[in-house]
């Protein structure tokens, strides 16, 4: 390939830049043009390309978001808006694209690949819920972020003996809340994939109460619901002074930690040595500690659980 394209999409995570940076500086080292679309695939519907070179990329390794913009277009899942991508990458001469993004990306990369543009996929979500691969790149500045907000909460829920219910992001899965409940040693920590009892925390709560504790720290994932209606019914049940917070997308801001920066640098690197040797279809993905690629169909089917013995741990070392 001569000339490729790379593009964020969905929600933007740290470590996007550093991935974009990747991308653009290993495939212009190999000899190929690199454009970049903007604002993720209606970039492509509407022909929004920039050049991008190798100095394009100075100052944007550490910094949260993604200098490219990203979107969701729902147009894009349309025949008509499809057409206009592909049309785009014609005018352009675009022969392979680098998607970064969720598994909604994903699947816009492999109806793209499926038409002829060979793409290849980048795990970039704070989520860390993507079957493929056990880490996306934005997940440990996430829960860095995270970390931090909760220390700040614990303070002051310590100081006026308060009971705090932080709820993090994570529509569909825990993977953000449940080793961040460990992380700050959370008396409970509630995820979407196994239903707790509201009765079972507030009994955890009085138990722990009686044994002199006099300040709590709940976590809730996004995709459980209800977190004002879960403080109400503790302050009401045990007459601890309770709050709850969102943390929301302070989450997804922030310069990107180490782990997202490298981990971003070696995926954007694996995905142009594929498309360099023409192959498209594959996600990168990160296994056992090693950055390897995987058929984008049979990624899409796999699915990702909640690690069992991290809930068992977070149980037992929250008594
Ligand atoms: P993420 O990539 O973070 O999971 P989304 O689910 O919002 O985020 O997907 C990002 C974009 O990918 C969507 O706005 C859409 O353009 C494209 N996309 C999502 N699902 C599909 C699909 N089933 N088919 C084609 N494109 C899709
Ligand atoms: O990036 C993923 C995510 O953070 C989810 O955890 C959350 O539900 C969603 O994005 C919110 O995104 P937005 O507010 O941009 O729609």
């Amino acid at each position: 390939m001569k000339t490729i394209a790379v593009l964020t999409s969905g929600g933007d995570a740290p470590g996007m830049n550093a991935a974009v940076r990747a991308v653009v500086r290993t495939a212009i080292a190999k000899g190929m043009t690199v454009k970049g679309v903007r604002r993720g695939y209606n970039g492509l519907i509407e022909d929004d390309i920039i050049d991008l070179g190798a100095r394009d990329m100075s100052d944007i390794i550490h910094r949260g978001g993604t200098f490219l913009y990203t979107a969701r277009s729902p147009k894009f899942k349309t025949e008509e808006g499809m057409q206009a991508a592909l049309e785009t990458c014609k005018k352009e001469g675009i022969e392979g694209i680098v998607v970064i993004g969720g598994d909604g990306s994903y699947r816009g990369a492999r109806d793209l690949s499926e038409r002829g543009i060979p793409c290849v996929g980048i795990p970039g979500t704070i989520d860390n819920d993507i079957s493929s691969t056990e880490y996306t790149i934005g997940f440990d500045t996430a829960m860095n972020t995270a970390m931090e907000m909760v220390d700040k909460i614990r303070d002051t829920a310590q100081s006026h003996d308060r009971c705090s219910v932080v709820e993090v992001m994570g529509r569909h899965a825990g993977h953000i809340a449940l080793p961040l409940g460990i992380a700050v040693g959370a008396t409970a920590t509630l995820v979407p994939e196994i239903e707790t009892p509201v009765e079972k925390v507030i009994e955890k709560i009085r138990t722990k109460q009686q044994q002199g504790k006099r300040h709590f720290i709940v976590v809730v994932a996004e995709g459980v619901g209800g977190t004002d209606a879960l403080a109400t019914r503790i302050m009401d049940e045990t007459g601890i002074d309770t709050r709850a917070t969102v943390l929301g997308h302070v989450q997804r801001g922030g310069n990107a930690s180490v782990r997202d920066r490298v981990v971003a640098t070696e995926m954007g690197y694996a995905a142009v040595e594929l498309l360099e040797k023409g192959i498209g279809n594959r996600v990168i993905c990160q296994r056992k500690g090693e950055i390897v690629d995987e058929d984008i169909f049979e990624a899409l089917n796999m699915k990702k659980s909640l690690d069992m013995k991290l809930l068992q741990i977070a149980d037992t070392t929250s008594i």
